[in-house]
């Protein structure tokens, strides 16, 4: 079907099986805003985000010659491509200024200075962000533009990214896409139909006192910068050792089919077949005391750098956890150990609380306040 459903238990976005297209957008609260503008400005975005996930415009008064149109337009007459629209909160929103001191959900602080990371204040963070992802690129940019348009005065936006090519398949009915290295990317990630795996590493359960934020998720994004030009005069051999997998099926380098388990145990004249740095090895289950995260990110291009002629362009990386630790946990090893580092440069970054979902009549303000 053409559309998702905007209310229900969980926000759409997450667990449904990744789009093809992502247009991702931060915003900070303005400095006059008060407590009742931003939740009025909630109520408009819970209102507007429903029309246009079943592929409405903008509700408002149309037709009214005197007014700017209540839509921008131009998502007219294409199919919402199953646009789904995510909400988070920063860890910024929960201050003195609109008394959300007392519900700021328990793990939502600042992540900790990770290995090797310079990230871009300016262009990481915020106090809330959006997650307007479809197969068509235009709905999905159209969704984030009149969100923003809604928020003049209110929200002033941070920052914005582009995603292109969904680089995890998040459920077994799709493929395995590739990423801007070639290599196949999702095969091990966690099956979002997999209800129990889901709860145990993805949903914010009953371990959490903040009971509003329970049902909901927390999501980290880290705009990732791939080094194409190194990349790609490195040797087809060194590429596999890198991410421990074969290039072409995506298989282990310990098996012969994409899905086959790796062995992180073989040896080949007395070295590990998959290399002791290589990514796999260091970010599988097995060897991080079980966890796991819901990986969800997008190609990214920014062009061409100006000054070298190399080419901008990586992984817009999400994903979901019940727990941000769980991503400081893996990126600490990741950013010390792998072997990826070296075609690899962290931007900037995010972590937002993504709240529930919503039942028909509710709306994010009185969810939120
Ligand atoms: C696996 C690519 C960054 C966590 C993989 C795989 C590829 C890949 C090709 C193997 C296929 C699969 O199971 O999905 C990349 C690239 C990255 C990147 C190109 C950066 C540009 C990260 C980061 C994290 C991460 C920052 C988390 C902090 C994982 C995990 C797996 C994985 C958990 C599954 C490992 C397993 O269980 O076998 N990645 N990744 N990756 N990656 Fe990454």
């Amino acid at each position: 079907p053409a559309t998702v459903p905007f209310h229900g238990a969980r926000q759409a976005g997450i667990a449904t099986p990744a789009q093809d297209r992502l247009c991702f957008a931060s915003f900070d609260v303005a400095a006059t805003t008060d407590r009742a503008a931003l939740a009025a400005l909630l109520r408009t975005w819970t209102a507007a985000a429903e029309a246009m996930t079943r592929g409405a415009g903008v509700p408002g008064h149309p037709g009214d010659l005197q007014s700017p149109p209540d839509d921008t337009g131009e998502a007219a007459g294409l199919t919402p491509g199953r646009l789904t629209i995510t909400v988070g909160y920063g860890p910024s929103l929960f201050d003195d200024r609109f008394g959300l001191k007392g519900r700021r959900p328990s793990a939502l602080k600042p992540l900790p200075y990770l290995p090797r990371e310079d990230l871009d204040a300016t262009a990481s963070d915020g106090d809330l962000c959006v997650q307007a992802c479809s197969d068509d690129p235009q709905v999905a940019f159209h969704a984030v533009r009149n969100l923003r348009r809604l928020a003049f005065g209110v929200l002033n936006p941070r920052w914005m990214e582009l995603g292109f090519g969904r680089t995890s398949s998040t459920s077994p009915s799709q493929a395995t896409p590739r990423n801007l290295m070639g290599f196949k990317d999702g095969t091990r990630n966690i099956d979002t139909t997999d209800a129990a795996l889901m709860d145990q590493h993805v949903w914010i359960g009953a371990e959490e006192p903040q009971r509003w934020i329970r049902g909901g998720s927390y999501l980290v994004s880290r705009k990732i910068r791939m080094l194409l030009e190194a990349w790609d005069r490195d040797s087809l051999g060194d590429q596999q050792q890198v991410f421990g997998r074969d290039k072409s099926s995506g298989a282990p380098l310990t098996g012969r089919a994409e899905r086959d388990t790796p062995d992180f145990t073989a040896k080949a004249d007395g070295t590990y077949v998959i290399a002791a740095d290589a990514h796999i090895r260091l970010a599988a289950h097995e060897n991080n005391k079980g966890l796991r995260i819901l990986r969800r990110g997008y190609s990214y291009t920014d062009g061409i750098d100006p000054v070298t002629g190399d080419l901008l362009g990586g992984l817009f990386f999400i994903a979901y956890m019940k727990d941000p630790g769980q991503f400081v946990t893996l990126q600490r090893v990741l950013g010390q150990h792998d072997k990826l580092n070296e075609y690899i440069e962290h931007v900037s970054g995010g972590l937002f609380a993504t709240p529930p979902g919503l039942a028909a009549g509710q709306d994010w303000a009185s969810q939120l306040f």
